[in-house]
């Protein structure tokens, strides 16, 4: 099915109608957010589901309850994804939540908020890599033709929720103070427990090494791959197929390296160098 016929549009950006509606959107648009509230912010295929593990082992001190028995996306429901109205009453406080909005689609009342914001950034050429083995596996999603066909998708952003470099300039606001931590895919990769401690500090939690190691290890790749209440399992291949691909596929950093010829690479880095119109990225695009 083509893009149009699996999406509803949204602001001018395209979301899959299998895990959006009208009425999720709209509860998002009226959802009250509380100054306790923690919302991990990413573009598709940035870590979203990394977030999901490690807000709750680190609000929780370390319990492995709600990694191993609630499913990821009830756990740390999507702020506009359908499933939020139906958990809403079961999440326990300090709430932690994700999205992919762009800033300027956040409710009123996150405005009105001290709710705080982790905003996690990946490289772009491993999210295209990334998004292009989930538009195989995922049913709701378009075919997504050639790898060249689908970079130029992603440039033109024309996949859902549009540019990533809308998004990651979109959340570069100063007014946010220290309401927003910003981390990279990346240096949670380079080294898990140095990245936990920071979101841990930023939380306000004061975990004690042994804590630190102990979530390290259950969101590791390898751990998480393993968890059906984290891999996607319990989604019917009829919707997420993992035979096409899994949904944690590879978790490493520079898999692009494996996908990208010279041209499509400068024709990237030409594209994104010109639209980040001065914003510094964390890695360099070459
Ligand atoms: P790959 O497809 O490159 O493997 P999102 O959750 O935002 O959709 O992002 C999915 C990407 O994050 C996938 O990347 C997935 O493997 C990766 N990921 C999820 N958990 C991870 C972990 N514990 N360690 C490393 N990568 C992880």
């Amino acid at each position: 099915m083509s893009r149009d016929e699996l999406s509803l549009q949204y602001h001018g950006l395209f979301l899959p109608k299998e895990t959006h509606s009208q009425d999720s959107l709209k509860f998002a648009e009226d959802f009250k957010f509380e100054d306790s509230d923690v919302i991990a912010v990413t573009f598709p295929k940035s870590g979203t589901v990394w977030m999901q593990e490690i807000l709750p082992l680190i609000l929780n001190e370390g319990d492995l309850t709600p990694v191993q028995t609630i499913p990821n996306w009830d756990r740390v429901p999507w702020l506009e994804e359908t499933r939020l109205a139906l958990v809403m009453d079961q999440l326990k406080s300090p709430r932690a939540l994700v999205t992919h909005f762009l800033y300027d689609l956040m409710p009123a009342s996150f405005h009105q908020s001290k709710a705080k914001i982790i905003y996690v950034m990946r490289n772009p050429k491993d999210v295209i890599v990334s998004f292009y083995y989930f538009h195989q596996m995922a049913a709701f999603l378009e075919d997504p033709g050639t790898f060249d066909e689908f970079l130029d998708k992603f440039l033109d952003g024309k996949l859902a929720f549009g540019k990533w470099t809308d998004h990651v300039k979109s959340w570069r606001k100063p007014e946010l103070g220290d309401r927003i931590l910003y981390i990279t895919y990346e240096e949670m990769k380079e080294d898990l427990p140095t990245a936990l401690r920071k979101i841990s500090r930023f939380l306000g939690k004061n975990l004690r090494e042994e804590v630190i190691q102990k979530i390290a290890e259950n969101c590791s790749f390898t751990v998480m791959k393993n968890n059906p209440m984290s891999n996607f399992s319990l989604v019917p291949k009829v919707y997420m197929d993992s035979d096409k691909s899994p949904f944690l596929r590879k978790g490493v950093a520079g898999d692009w390296k494996n996908h990208f010829t010279s041209e499509q690479l400068s024709h990237l880095n030409s594209v994104i160098t010109k639209e980040l119109d001065g914003f510094t990225l964390p890695w360099s695009l070459n």
